[in-house]
């Protein structure tokens, strides 16, 4: 099984030292740095915005992973691919156009990722799969880091893993929200996960980041 890409959330990173936070990532081996944006509509929280994430570009050498759970993603896809986003991901159930959102993020000159909440079915993407980058399972209710993952979303990432395979897909399947190393096995398949709290919470994150890493191996 291949190893999963790692990308800790900066949600739980320490806002006041945010350079020395993302420094410490890259130098641990992360591979993306997931960037949540929050506007308190789409969900009840509200994280950062534009000026965190020009901000975060300009210390970050790694692709920056936005993740937005906003209303009216339209509205801001250009924004945030000036800012810096490498990836620009918005939910599907934020939009009723996910098609032409994704070409304009295309357009943009990203890679478009769509986001599911955990109720939503794997199935709706059969189509968008063959023009989408990466599908993010919320493996929570989004809008808050430190939450547990909800179980039954294992078995969404095994559907979504042979749907792709059905339609000849090659998008990337990430998994966010409640993922530790005790967790990761749940979702094996996944081909990116996303960690927050049990990453950069941890007294030792570079062991968590191998753990993460290393927690499919074991698996069939
Ligand atoms: C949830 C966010 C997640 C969150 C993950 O709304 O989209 O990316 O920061 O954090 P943990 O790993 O703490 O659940
Ligand atoms: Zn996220």
């Amino acid at each position: 099984m291949k190893r999963p890409l790692i990308a800790p959330s900066l949600l739980a990173a320490d806002f006041g030292r945010l350079a020395d936070e993302i420094a410490d990532l890259e130098a641990i081996g992360a591979d993306w740095l997931h960037c949540d944006v929050m506007d308190g509509v789409f969900v009840p929280n509200i994280s950062f915005g534009l000026p965190v994430v020009e901000a975060i570009r300009r210390y970050a050498r790694l692709p920056l992973d936005v993740h937005l759970m906003i209303q009216r993603p339209e509205a801001y896809l250009e924004p945030f691919a000036q800012a810096g986003a490498d990836i620009i991901t918005f939910h599907w159930e934020a939009t009723s156009h996910p098609d032409r959102l994704v070409q304009e993020i295309h357009r943009l000159g990203k890679r478009a990722g769509i986001a599911i909440n955990p109720a939503t079915p794997v199935e709706l993407l059969a189509d968008i799969l063959a023009v989408v980058d990466i599908v993010c399972v919320m493996s929570v209710n989004p809008g808050f880091g430190g939450q547990r993952l909800i179980p039954y979303v294992a078995k969404k990432v095994q559907r979504l893993a042979v749907l792709r395979a059905q339609v000849g897909s090659s998008a990337l399947i990430e998994v966010d929200g409640g993922i530790t190393p005790e967790t990761a096995p749940l979702v094996k398949g996944a081909d990116i996960i996303v960690a927050g709290h049990s990453l950069l919470r941890a007294s030792d994150r570079k062991a968590v980041v191998g753990a993460l890493r290393a927690s499919f191996e074991s698996l069939a």
